[in-house]
């Protein structure tokens, strides 16, 4: 079983997913960015995890993306921390095989331009008394595929986004994992 994670910055949650399987052999990962020089990579080369990164170009005009894909025997792919929109041809060979992690409680704070600290930002504004993650798969669409799984924290009249992104990013790290397990576990 082969996962394929799509990550563009720090992958503090793809570094957790591969820490959950370490010692599950059975579970292959490769990491994949749209940004060469983002510590995802150093941190996925350490793990001894192949990498691979690829231009706007690869990804919406070619099947370069694909093609790597296809080559790594990829069953499962997760986004955890990449930004852009999943053409219409990966989600077609991948049909409900694409999961997407957001860190707020989808379908508020969502859509184009809606990611990290751009969301804790808009929900500190907008005085809300809860945020969360969502997981959901991916459709072509941003952030609109079912959801498969939410958690829910407080935000109080002291948070600000780092403060709001620490409580979110320690969701994620507890439920992601978890979550991918059970959905790769159930083929
Ligand atoms: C995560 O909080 C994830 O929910 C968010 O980017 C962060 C990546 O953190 N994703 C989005 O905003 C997608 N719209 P990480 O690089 O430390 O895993």
């Amino acid at each position: 079983m082969k996962i394929a994670i799509f990550a563009s910055g720090n992958g503090s949650n793809a570094v957790k997913i591969i820490e959950h399987f370490k010692d599950k052999s059975q579970y292959q990962f490769v990491v994949l960015s749209n940004k060469k020089d983002v510590p995802v990579l150093e941190k996925a080369q350490k793990l001894k995890i192949e990498t691979y990164t690829f231009g706007r170009k690869d990804f919406y005009e070619t099947e370069n993306v694909l093609d790597f894909l296809k080559e790594q025997k990829t069953d499962f792919v997760v986004l955890a921390g990449f930004l852009w929109l999943i053409p219409e041809n990966l989600i077609k060979l991948y049909p409900n095989k694409i999961i997407n992690l957001h860190p707020a409680l989808l379908p508020k704070y969502g859509g184009k331009g809606m990611f990290g600290s751009r969301v804790h930002e808009a929900v500190i504004e907008a005085k809300e008394q809860e945020s969360g993650i969502t997981i959901h798969y991916v459709n072509e669409k941003y952030d609109d595929g079912q959801v498969i799984f939410q958690a829910k924290c407080k935000v109080t009249q002291e948070d600000t986004p780092e403060s709001l992104a620490q409580k979110i990013h320690q969701l994620e790290h507890l439920y992601l994992p978890e979550i991918v397990e059970k959905l790769v576990k159930n083929w």
